[in-house]
């Protein structure tokens, strides 16, 4: 059943284009300015053209993931990695809530999912902009959370690729079609002009990197967001 007290969207801003200089006051700041999910890019210079951060960053802001209140934001891992196991499993020691990894970059994608669950994290699976859901005819009962990339995975601060909105409403069928209480994440391109189109393509949760740390009121936008959205 799905969970009637979590919010219909989700808004999870991208640390990827945060001012690394001062990250652990960047993830402060974007959850008192309403953030839902914390959205941690992995990227290894092998699988992607880039390179971020690995489990020890994650595990030193894990402590610094709540709201005011105590409660927690959980970190969402998107890795970008390959191979894939030994980080996933880095990144649940590490903290992270869920982990997200691109099937195309395990060799054995069920086992991978099922060694993620194990750690006790959320598993997803990404999927970019030229590849196919079709992996999802054998693995989408055993999933928490569907990552449709808008953009080629390894930078931030490109423009949405608009033939992700039919990938959208076809994983949206697929999990309406599974009845399983998954999330469908989109990333890439994400700003207030766009959100609305995204979400009435089939998506609930929204990755936003540059349109949130490239403005100087993070609050700003994301209220904006969420106005787009229809949601307060
Ligand atoms: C790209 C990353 C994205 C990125 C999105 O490989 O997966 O999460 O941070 O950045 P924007 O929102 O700037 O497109
Ligand atoms: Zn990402």
């Amino acid at each position: 059943m799905p969970n009637t007290t979590t919010p219909a969207f989700r808004i999870a801003p991208s640390l990827l284009s945060a001012d690394f200089a001062r990250l652990g006051d960047e993830l402060k700041a974007v959850i008192a300015a309403g953030a839902d999910w914390i959205h941690f890019d992995v990227m290894d210079n092998h699988y992607v053209p880039n390179l971020t951060f690995g489990p020890m960053i994650c595990q030193a802001l894990k402590p610094h993931a709540k709201k005011a209140d105590g409660t927690a934001v959980p970190i969402d891992v998107h890795l970008m990695v390959q191979p894939v196991d030994a980080l996933a499993a880095a990144f649940a020691d590490a903290g992270a809530d869920l982990i997200s990894f691109h099937p195309d970059a395990s060799g054995h994608v069920h086992r991978s999912v099922q060694a993620i669950k194990a750690k006790g994290c959320k598993a997803g699976l990404a999927f970019n902009p030229a590849a196919s859901l079709d992996v999802l005819d054998w693995v989408i009962d055993d999933i928490d959370l569907i990552l449709i990339m808008s953009v080629n995975p390894g930078f931030g601060g490109q423009s949405f690729i608009d033939s992700a909105l039919r990938k959208i409403e076809q994983a949206r069928k697929r999990i309406d079609a599974s009845g399983k209480d998954i999330r469908l994440e989109v990333d890439g391109g994400i700003k207030t002009d766009n959100i609305r189109r995204v979400a009435d393509a089939g998506a609930d949760t929204f990755v936003a990197g540059s349109a949130i740390f490239g403005k100087p009121d993070y609050k700003a936008v994301i209220d904006a967001m969420r106005a787009a959205l229809g949601a307060s």
